[in-house]
C-alpha cells in the first residue's frame, strides 16, 4: 500500500482528496495545524472511507517538527502539500504572514524530502497565476501575469521554487503543479464540505449562508463587467473532481509515467459561469431564495476566466465531470447538514 503525505489535509481540498486517496487504497497520513480547520473533520473522513487516517497536528513551518514527522511515519511514497494560507484580502494586509506561511512550509518541505528519501510532490497551485488572460479558455501555456496580491505571488513563487529545486537536483525529486480553478460544492454524503473560519469571502459560501440565514444579504461585486450579464466569470467545478485528480497525479508519478520532472496542469472543466448564473442555477436546483444586491466591483477581480482542460483531460486522462446542478445541490446539502449540528 502507497502511502502519501497530505499537508492541509484537514482542509476543505484536501479532506475530500484525502476521501479520493483513501477510497483508492492509499494509506494517508495528514499533517495539518487546524488554523482554518476543526478535528472534526477526521470523523467525516471517517464515516465515509470507515479509515481514520493519522493525524499530526503540526505546522510546516517548524521544520524540526516536520523532520520528526518524517522520521516517525516512514516511507512516504508522495507528498500532496495542500497547506497554506488562502485569504486574498488578509494577504494583502499581512503579506509577510504569507510569505512567511507558504514559502516558508514549501521550502521546509522541499528540503526534507531528499533527506526522508520521498521523491514525488503534488503542489496546490492557482489559476490566479494568469491574472487576467488574454486568450479564453486559458492553457497552460499563458503567460504567467503580475501577481494581484501577496497570496497569488506565494502561489507564482512557489511553482519558480519547485521548477528551480528540481533544475538544480533533477534526480531527486517529480512533481505535478496543479493550477486549480475555483472549487465548489462538498462530498455526496454531505458529511465533509468547505467550513470557511469567520465571514466568507469565497462566493459560495456566502451564498449557502445566506441561504441558510447565517447572512443577511449576498453581495454581487459588480454588474458592469465586460460579460454578457455583465457579472464576473469563473470556472467553477466540483470539489470532488478536483480531489479525483490528486490520485491521478500521485499514481502517474507513482508508475513513472510523468514526462518530465515538473509538469502543470490546470484543473477546470472548461466551462465558465457568471456570479449571477451561479446564483440563479443556484435557486433553481436548492428550490430557494438568496437575498442579493448589486454592489460595487471588488477589488483585484479578475473580469474573467476559464479553463482549457484539454491537457489534462488528454495526459493525466482525467476530466472534471459533474454537473454545476448537482454541484450547487451538493454545497446546499451541507450547509443543511451543518446547521442541524448546529441546532
Ligand atoms: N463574489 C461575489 N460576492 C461575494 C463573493 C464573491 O460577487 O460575496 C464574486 C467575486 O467578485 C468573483 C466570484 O464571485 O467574481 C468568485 O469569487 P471568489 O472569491 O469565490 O473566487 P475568486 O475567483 O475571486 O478567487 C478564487 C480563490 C483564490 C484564488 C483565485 C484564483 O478564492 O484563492 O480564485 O483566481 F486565488
Amino acid at each position: 500500500m502507497s502511502k502519501v503525505l497530505v499537508t492541509g489535509g484537514t482542509g476543505y481540498i484536501g479532506s475530500h482528496t484525502v476521501v479520493e486517496l483513501i477510497n483508492e487504497g492509499f494509506e494517508v497520513v495528514i499533517v495539518d495545524n487546524l488554523s482554518n480547520s476543526s478535528v472534526d473533520v477526521l470523523d467525516g473522513i471517517e464515516k465515509i472511507t470507515g479509515v481514520r487516517p493519522a493525524f499530526e497536528n503540526i505546522d510546516c513551518i517548524e521544520y524540526v517538527s516536520m523532520d520528526r514527522m518524517f522520521s516517525k511515519h516512514e516511507n512516504i511514497d508522495a507528498i500532496i502539500h495542500f497547506a497554506a494560507s488562502k485569504a486574498v484580502g488578509e494577504s494583502v494586509e499581512k503579506p509577510l504572514l504569507y510569505y512567511r506561511n507558504n514559502l516558508g512550509s514549501l521550502i521546509n518541505i522541499l528540503q526534507l524530502m531528499p533527506i526522508h528519501k520521498v521523491k514525488n510532490f503534488v503542489f496546490s497551485s492557482s489559476c490566479t497565476v494568469y491574472g487576467q488572460p488574454d486568450v479564453l479558455p486559458v492553457t497552460e501555456d499563458a503567460p504567467i501575469k503580475p501577481a494581484m496580491s501577496p497570496y497569488g505571488n506565494t502561489k507564482q513563487i512557489g511553482e519558480e521554487i519547485i521548477r528551480d529545486t528540481i533544475y538544480a537536483a533533477p534526480s531527486l525529486y517529480t512533481s505535478i503543479i496543479l493550477r486549480y480553478f475555483n472549487p465548489i460544492g462538498a462530498h455526496p454524503s454531505a458529511e465533509i464540505g468547505e467550513l470557511p473560519n469567520g465571514v466568507p469571502n469565497n462566493l459560495l459560501p456566502f451564498v449557502t449562508q445566506t441561504a441558510i440565514g447565517l447572512r443577511k444579504q449576498l453581495q454581487v461585486f459588480g454588474d458592469d463587467y465586460d460579460t454578457p450579464d455583465g457579472s464576473c466569470i469563473r470556472d467553477y467545478i466540483h470539489v470532488v473532481d478536483l480531489a479525483k485528480a490528486h490520485v491521478v497525479a500521485v499514481k502517474r508519478m507513482l508508475s513513472g509515467e510523468a514526462a518530465s520532472n515538473v509538469e502543470t496542469f490546470n484543473l477546470g472543466t472548461g466551462r465558465g459561469l457568471s456570479v449571477l448564473e451561479i446564483l440563479n442555477t443556484f435557486e433553481k436546483v436548492n428550490d430557494i431564495k438568496v437575498p442579493y444586491k448589486i454592489v460595487g466591483r471588488r477589488e483585484g477581480d479578475i473580469e474573467k476566466v476559464w479553463a482549457d482542460p484539454a491537457y489534462a483531460n488528454d495526459v493525466l486522462g482525467w476530466k472534471a465531470t459533474e454537473s454545476v446542478e448537482e454541484t450547487l445541490r451538493s454545497a446546499w446539502a451541507w450547509e443543511k447538514n451543518l446547521a442541524g449540528k448546529r441546532n
